[in-house]
């Protein structure tokens, strides 16, 4: 089974404007762990303190995962790695002749020298050792050999050939990595950049043809445009060539989600596998394909993955994706209905807008002609928070004509809001909240926020939102909607 090293936290945190804390390091390397890398590419230990910090800690913890931690050609570095207690050490030669004489200003004899000087250094020190060729897609292999060999005959442990510009084919891939396994007799890796795209490709080619081990990050995030995606060559090479990783894929979209959050980095909508609409369905033809058999237009199973199937609405919708929405919503409509609420939507959908939830709520609403008077309506709310009180919700709303007024606290304003309005409205309805959602409309401190929340009552589930500059405000609207969609539905 090909092996993966994850270096996300290295490679990935080269990514422009990327920085993450030690602590946040060491919650990423245990969801790696958790997923199932068997390498992971803790960082480079002689950058700064902060970064030792996070190794060390990482290399603390009880992970099952070899440790790894980058070096140069220098004593420094494999000294700075071994203090951080890593299991191994990735010892990057530039290979190019464009790296050694422009970059390291120096010559191949050199870096043959260094090369097998500093493995002795790092093998004294007890330290598995993985021998990098930078830029060896743009080097002659031949030299490329002559370093692997100086590095198998000092003992290192695995070798690994990098597109470090992202400019390999995969057939120079296929080519070169069977060069490179009828020569050596120990693991090689595949270390992949993805300016042209190719990342994955290539390293799935790689794997196909001997090489053992694939370096990834999470969402591909690294230096540019990045590095060879987990997502990607983990899924690919299971639906596309049989190739199994020791990964859990259900656990895929979390990590990547982790990730995407701690390095500022957002997921672009279509991204494979883990962007918000790679299993979103909007036109008429592909949701009802979708709704007969999940297969007409889905490759994957969301679930797989650990995502979930959506249907948007928008000027492409057709009757299936509204029916399978309103359902969701616990809403019933015959034909004709239907065919009004759609013709609504595309109305809305061909100026060009957004169909939002509360759109359509209210296409419904007016189509339907559901809507009463809202049974529970907010009288007054006041927060209070801050870095040295618990925050405490107070609020007053009138529930059927009388007011009532209660209090709750949370583990922040928003929390402390959510409890204190199911408190106020429990004399009447038992009221549970399933899931809570927040999205910013526009970009901004100042944005308007959108809340969606799942509320319950008994065995109805209904969707609200509240949309507003305020999150605290947006998330009462949303809560107090959603009491007055579960109260509607208990009337019918
Ligand atoms: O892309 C690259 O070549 C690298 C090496 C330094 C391993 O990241
Ligand atoms: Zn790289």
């Amino acid at each position: 089974m090909p092996k993966l090293l994850d270096t996300t936290l290295r490679d990935g945190e080269q990514t422009p404007g990327v920085s993450l804390k030690p602590e946040e390091k060491v919650w990423i390397a245990n969801k790696l762990d958790g997923l199932g890398v068997d390498v992971i590419e803790a960082g480079s230990a002689i950058t700064s303190k902060g970064e030792r910090e996070g190794i060390k800690k990482i290399a603390e913890e009880d992970i099952e995962a070899e440790i790894c931690s980058y070096t140069r050609l220098l004593e420094e570095d494999i000294d700075a790695a071994n203090e951080c207690n890593v299991d191994s050490i990735h010892l990057v030669v530039p290979v190019s002749e464009l790296h050694i004489e422009k970059k390291m200003e120096t010559d191949k004899e050199e870096v043959i020298e260094k090369t097998s000087n500093l493995i002795d250094y790092a093998k004294n020190q007890d330290l598995k050792v993985i021998l990098s060729g930078e830029d060896s897609s743009r080097a002659d292999l031949e030299f490329l050999c002559d370093v692997f060999s100086v590095g198998v005959e000092k003992g290192v442990d695995r070798l690994c050939y990098c597109d470090t510009v992202g400019v390999l084919k995969p057939e120079k891939t296929k080519k070169d990595i069977k060069e490179l396994t009828k020569n050596f007799n120990i693991p090689i890796g595949i270390h992949c950049h993805n300016d042209l795209g190719y990342a994955t490709p290539n390293t799935i080619s790689a794997l196909r043809n001997g090489a053992e081990e694939a370096h990834v990050t999470v969402n591909g995030i690294g230096e540019r445009a990045g590095n060879a995606s987990l997502e990607e060559v983990v899924m690919s090479g299971r639906k596309l060539y049989d190739l199994d990783f020791n990964i859990k894929p259900k656990l895929l979209y979390e990590t990547s989600e982790l990730v995407s959050r701690l390095t500022g980095i957002p997921l672009s909508a279509n991204k494979p596998i883990v962007g918000e609409n790679a299993f979103t369905h909007e036109s008429g033809i592909h949701t009802h394909g979708v709704l007969t058999d999940s297969s007409t237009y889905e490759p994957i199973s969301p679930s797989e993955v650990g995502r979930e199937r959506k249907f948007t609405i928008g000027k492409h919708t057709g009757k299936s994706s509204v029916k399978a929405i309103l359902e969701d919503m616990g809403v019933e409509a015959d034909k004709e209905q239907l065919e009004e609420i759609v013709s609504r939507v595309k109305e809305i959908g061909d100026k060009g807008k957004k169909v939002t939830t509360a759109d359509l709520q209210t296409i419904v609403e007016t189509v339907l002609k559901i809507y009463k008077e809202a049974k529970v309506e907010l009288e007054e709310l006041t927060v209070v928070s801050g870095n040295k009180v618990t925050p405490t919700a107070s609020v007053e709303i009138e529930v059927e004509g009388e007011n009532i007024l209660k209090s709750g606290t949370g583990t922040g304003p928003v929390d402390a809001c959510i409890k204190a309005v199911r408190e106020s409205i429990s004399p009447v309805a038992d009221i549970e909240l399933e899931d809570y959602r927040v999205e910013a409309i526009t970009g901004g401190s100042d944005a308007l926020v959108e809340v969606i929340v799942r509320v319950k009552k008994g065995d109805k589930i209904v969707s609200a939102r509240g949309a507003r500059t305020d999150i605290i405000m947006a998330s009462v609207e949303a809560m107090i909607e959603g009491v007055n969609r579960l109260m509607m539905e208990d009337e019918k």
